[in-house]
């Protein structure tokens, strides 16, 4: 064991401040990362408040992160993939049970047994795992992702959530040249939904409720943005869409967008509201439409997401700030304030 340091939460209403945790020692097939940048992920402010108290309740001490970037600086003896001095990434996952059929088939996010990067039984220290809000990290090599040469780092870590979180329902979803995609909210996950409908060749429309994000929209990729507030701007695309995904984080209607779609349309949820959303039934099913969710992603697929990016040279747009800055970025994060994700620059935590 040895000590890292952290910024971490105590309750539900105290904010993120300094503190030290202790990280297992590296065994044999153990990756130890110096962290160079971490996102921060909406996921990280629910948590952190406990607004999922419902279905996965915070235990405190928290230290969260899961857009995770670094260079190994320890590799176990049976590591075969890196090696000190390597660029190497770690997402939502650090473990799973690994025999189970969701495993056997890359699909580890839906493991019965998996095991966040944060907030999750840890087996090895007691306690709960801790995130990426960290100096270092200590991972399973079969956990940890290979990083493209030519990304620019900060701009990377996003990749390992809002990233594949987008990634992979589109891919799933069969979205290519030819469909009509929708991607309602322009936050962290929404511009990469934007980033990758568009690299994947389809017609892409923004929907935000924020009018000053719209030509950022374009620029991001969108082919048209639309404010979802504006009713008439809405009623022109009604039953058009192959695929809209959703990517909001608190409550809204979601009704307003199955009526969007297409016969046959699909509409999947990737934001994930502490409260339940209402969903019209009529609205599904007329025009045999179904709404869905998808959960970040298993890590061969995580994988192929960053090799994507390497040859697309596809980063998220990411504003860096040092780690003092947290919970004021949790602020500007709930204000719709941010373009498009906070980088945390981990020099600032090692100088502190
Ligand atoms: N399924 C998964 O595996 C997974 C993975 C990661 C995150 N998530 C969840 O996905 C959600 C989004 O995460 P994020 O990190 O992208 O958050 P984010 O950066 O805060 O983006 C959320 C966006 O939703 C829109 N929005 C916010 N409040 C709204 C409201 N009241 N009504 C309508 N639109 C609203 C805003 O876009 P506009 O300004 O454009 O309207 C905002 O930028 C969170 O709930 C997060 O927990 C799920
Ligand atoms: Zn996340
Ligand atoms: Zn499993």
């Amino acid at each position: 064991m040895y000590n890292a340091k952290a910024y971490s939460a105590t309750s539900a209403t105290s904010p993120l401040a300094a503190a030290t945790i202790a990280r297992r020692d590296p065994s044999e097939h153990d990756v130890q990362l110096e962290i160079l940048f971490c996102g921060i992920c909406h996921s990280d402010l629910h948590q952190v408040r406990n607004e999922w108290s419902a279905m996965m309740p915070t235990a405190y001490p928290i230290v969260p992160g899961h857009e995770i970037v670094g260079r190994v600086t320890k590799a176990g003896s049976a590591v075969a993939n890196f090696k000190p001095g390597d660029l190497a990434a770690v997402g939502c996952l650090v473990d799973s049970d690994r025999t189970c059929p969701a495993c056997q088939a890359g699909l580890e996010q839906f493991c019965p047994n998996l095991v966040l990067t944060f907030n999750t039984p840890d087996k090895h220290l007691g306690g709960v795992t801790y995130g990426g809000y960290s100096e270092s990290i200590v991972v399973d090599e079969r956990f940890v992702l290979r990083v493209p040469a030519n990304l620019n780092l900060a701009g990377t870590a996003p990749l390992l959530c809002a990233g594949i979180t987008t990634y992979s329902p589109m891919r799933h979803w069969r979205v290519t040249k030819g469909k009509k995609v929708g991607v309602v909210g322009l936050g962290g996950l929404g511009h990469m939904g934007v980033k990758f409908a568009h690299a994947l060749g389809a017609h892409v429309v923004v929907f935000t409720t924020s009018p000053n994000k719209k030509d950022d929209a374009l620029r991001l990729g969108a082919d048209e943005a639309v404010v979802s507030r504006n009713e008439s701007e809405m009623q022109k695309h009604a039953g058009s869409f192959d695929f809209i995904l959703d990517a909001v984080s608190a409550e809204h209607d979601i009704n307003a967008y199955i009526n969007l779609l297409g016969h046959n349309g699909n509409i999947t949820l990737v934001g994930a509201p502490p409260k339940p959303l209402a969903v019209a039934g009529f609205g599904l099913l007329f025009g045999r439409r179904s709404l869905s969710g998808s959960l970040i992603g298993g890590l061969p697929e995580t994988q192929e997401m960053l090799d994507f990016c390497g040859a697309h040279n596809i980063t998220a747009d990411v504003e860096v700030i040092p780690i003092q800055k947290a919970n004021e970025a949790y602020e500007r994060m709930l204000r719709s304030d941010v373009k498009y994700r906070f980088s945390i620059d981990m020099a600032s935590l090692r100088s502190e």
